[in-house]
């Protein structure tokens, strides 16, 4: 069943200097359950389709609905209650709040829950234990590595249980071993069901992936199912 529809997709960046077209018409189907990577050249327009795929920056043009809510068609406010309900966001920088240790960073998205202080802290204790760090929840990010400051942010962005994962460049800034257990974390999420696009430029990644995407200054070029050969050019 498919969870993400994106219909005509176009973003150009407009300023007095000039206009960049960052995502021409991009047509996609992704069903639920998948692993969808997005690769493609620095400036290609993956970060672009990210941002707009999680409802952070509206389209020029063109609609994505997922799970049947046209994004762009909702008020400001409720675009932003989608957001927290939907979309865990995990970025290459971690974005981690320094002085907060990592439950209390993975409490963040729970802040404006209507539920008991301690529920919160036990859901938040729940998905520090799915990302293998229940042994370091009272540690401060300056206190733990880059693969582990990286499954603080992949925990945040599971906490609220939504239904889709966007994840940015997640392994950007890890050696390769990290990044191969890093990956092999975001496979076992998505062997038991959890949606997940992953932008990437770590062409080992895509052994990871059940579909991959090739983005070229702004364009779908490539479209392929893991074991499939080329389903569209
Ligand atoms: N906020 C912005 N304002 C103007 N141009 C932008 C902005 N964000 C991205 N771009 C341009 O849009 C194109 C696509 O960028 P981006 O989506 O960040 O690509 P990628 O993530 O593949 O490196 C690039 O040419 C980039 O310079
Ligand atoms: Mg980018």
């Amino acid at each position: 069943m498919s969870l993400i529809e994106i219909n005509a997709l176009s973003k150009q960046y407009t300023s007095e200097a000039d206009c960049v077209a960052a995502l021409s018409g991009i047509d996609l189907s992704v069903d639920e359950g998948s692993f969808l990577g997005v690769v493609g050249a620095s400036g290609s327009g993956k970060s672009t389709f990210l941002t707009m795929l999680g409802g952070l920056s509206h389209p020029t043009s063109g609609s994505v609905v997922i799970d049947e809510i046209d994004l762009y068609q909702l008020p400001g406010e409720r675009l932003a209650d989608f957001r927290r309900e939907y979309i865990g966001f995990v970025f290459q920088s971690f974005n981690l709040i320094e002085y907060l240790n990592a439950i209390e960073n993975v409490l963040l998205p729970l802040t404006v829950k209507a539920l008991p202080k301690a529920e919160k802290y036990a859901l938040a204790e729940d998905a520090l234990a799915q990302v293998g760090l229940g042994h370091r929840m009272h540690h401060l990010p300056s206190q733990l590595s880059g693969g582990e400051q990286e499954r603080v942010a992949i925990a945040r962005a599971l906490v609220n249980k939504p239904p889709l994962i966007l994840a940015d460049e997640p392994t950007g800034s890890l050696d390769s071993a990290t990044s191969r257990e890093i990956m092999a974390l975001f496979a076992g999420l998505n062997a038991q069901g959890q949606t997940i696009v992953m932008v990437t430029h770590n062409l080992e990644n895509l052994d990871y992936f059940n579909r991959t995407i090739h983005l070229h200054d702004g364009k779908l070029t490539d479209d392929r199912v893991a074991g499939q050969h080329c389903l569209a050019s």
